[in-house]
């Protein structure tokens, strides 16, 4: 048996109760059912089902490693079977992320988003699971630099010698479709001169530059990576952090959400707002279909499977994590966030209220400009 681990986050959208905001728990039902066979099969060893406004996330522990055909497989059987479920209820946007209809084995490319981790368990593995709503993979750029460059956050960073080494961070360019990977402390500056573009480049991983501890953070950012020279946008992202012992503390992965920073892609994918810290019960969308949500939840990997706050011989599957972003320490955040995007709101139609051109997931500018080819004179 191996002695790596891999932890599988694979998500998608498959339809939901009123509107864009959560999926029908019959769903959520369908999806642990087959998860069951999927451990019973031996396909999987633990799992557990969340989810994050109206996208499903199946998370996975295995050792079968990264973009494994069964894993997949079997999450894409999951999701059909959430879907017929959804169809049946005439559900909102019933299998929007399934967008092919033969599975070819691999869920990249195939629609719904995956961020997958393998390593070595050590003593504790701490695992903080982030979930957006209504967002985009780049919208993890801005924390992951707080947390894993920033000392002002991170004071690991100067104190815990093994964190005090860096961070080695693959970078994609979702325009040009390629990746290049690069080196804190010292390319800080050259990284965030490509990180701050958060329409082109994006965090794919983070790795410890000390020799015995590997991955940091993945995020999933597949229909980034399928839609090589075009942006599609949004992809309701998900970003696996592990925590403590060389990596930055648990609280350190929280704090930058103190700050509700601006992110693209609420309502109708075509806008900012700021990011709203809520519990996972909290993550209905219901302002403007937003603002955009982030949860947070945390659990171990002990023994290749997942150890919440559940009884350690619960059967597999039965978790309880913690839910990070549910506390009233939150609510400063949470009103900031609200106050930030009513301000956004009230630019209307208007830049930066609405995303650039090229991001809008709909518009009529063709249409229009076409409309008006012969009414459009030269200017003097
Ligand atoms: P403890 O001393 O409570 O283990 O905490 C260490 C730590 O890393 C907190 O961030
Ligand atoms: P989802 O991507 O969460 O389905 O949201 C779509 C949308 O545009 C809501 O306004
Ligand atoms: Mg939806
Ligand atoms: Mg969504």
């Amino acid at each position: 048996m191996s002695d790596r681990v891999t932890v599988s986050v694979i998500k998608a959208d498959v339809g939901s109760v009123g509107g864009h905001a959560r999926p029908h728990p019959l769903m959520m039902q369908k999806c642990v059912e087959r998860l069951k066979d999927g451990v019973r099969a031996g396909t999987v060893d633990d799992f557990y089902v969340t989810r994050v406004g109206d996208d499903i996330n199946l998370y996975l522990t295995h050792t079968r490693g990264e973009n494994n055909k069964d894993v997949h497989g079997l999450c894409w059987d999951a999701f059909m079977d959430a879907t017929k479920v959804a169809k049946e209820m005439k559900l909102y946007a019933a299998g929007q992320d399934l967008l092919t209809d033969a599975f070819s084995g691999n869920i990249r490319g195939a629609g719904p988003g995956a961020a997958e981790m393998e390593f070595k368990e050590r003593g504790a593995e701490p695992i903080v699971f982030f979930m957006a709503d209504k967002t985009e993979p780049s919208s993890y750029s801005f924390p992951l630099c707080k947390v894993f460059m920033d000392p002002f956050t991170t004071t690991g960073l100067v104190i815990d010698p093994r964190a005090h080494e860096g961070f080695k961070f693959e970078i994609v360019d979702v325009i040009d479709s390629k990746k290049v990977i690069m080196s804190t402390p010292e390319e800080t500056y050259d990284i965030l001169t490509l990180l701050g573009d958060t329409t082109r480049y994006a965090i794919k991983r983070i790795w410890s530059k000390s020799d015995d501890i590997g991955i940091g953070a993945v995020v999933s950012t597949e229909k980034l990576n399928i839609s090589a020279g075009k942006y599609v946008g949004k992809d309701d992202p998900v970003c696996i952090c592990r925590a403590q012992s060389g990596l930055p503390a648990v609280g350190e992965h929280l704090q930058p959400y103190m700050f509700p920073a601006l992110v693209a892609g609420w309502m109708r994918g075509s806008h900012y707002g700021a990011w709203y810290p809520c519990s996972v019960a909290d993550s209905d969308p219901v302002f403007f279909d937003g603002p955009p949500r982030i949860c947070a939840v945390g659990m171990h990997v002990s023994n290749g499977k997942f150890q919440g706050l559940e009884d350690p011989n619960s059967p597999v599957g039965v978790h309880e994590p913690l839910d990070y972003f549910a506390g009233s320490c939150w609510d400063e955040a949470r009103r900031s966030a609200v106050k930030a995007s009513m301000y956004m709101r009230r630019h209307g139609p208007f830049m930066p209220a609405v995303l650039g051109p090229e991001e809008m997931e709909y518009t009529t500018r063709p249409a229009v400009l076409s409309k008006l080819k012969e009414r459009m004179e030269k200017l003097e």
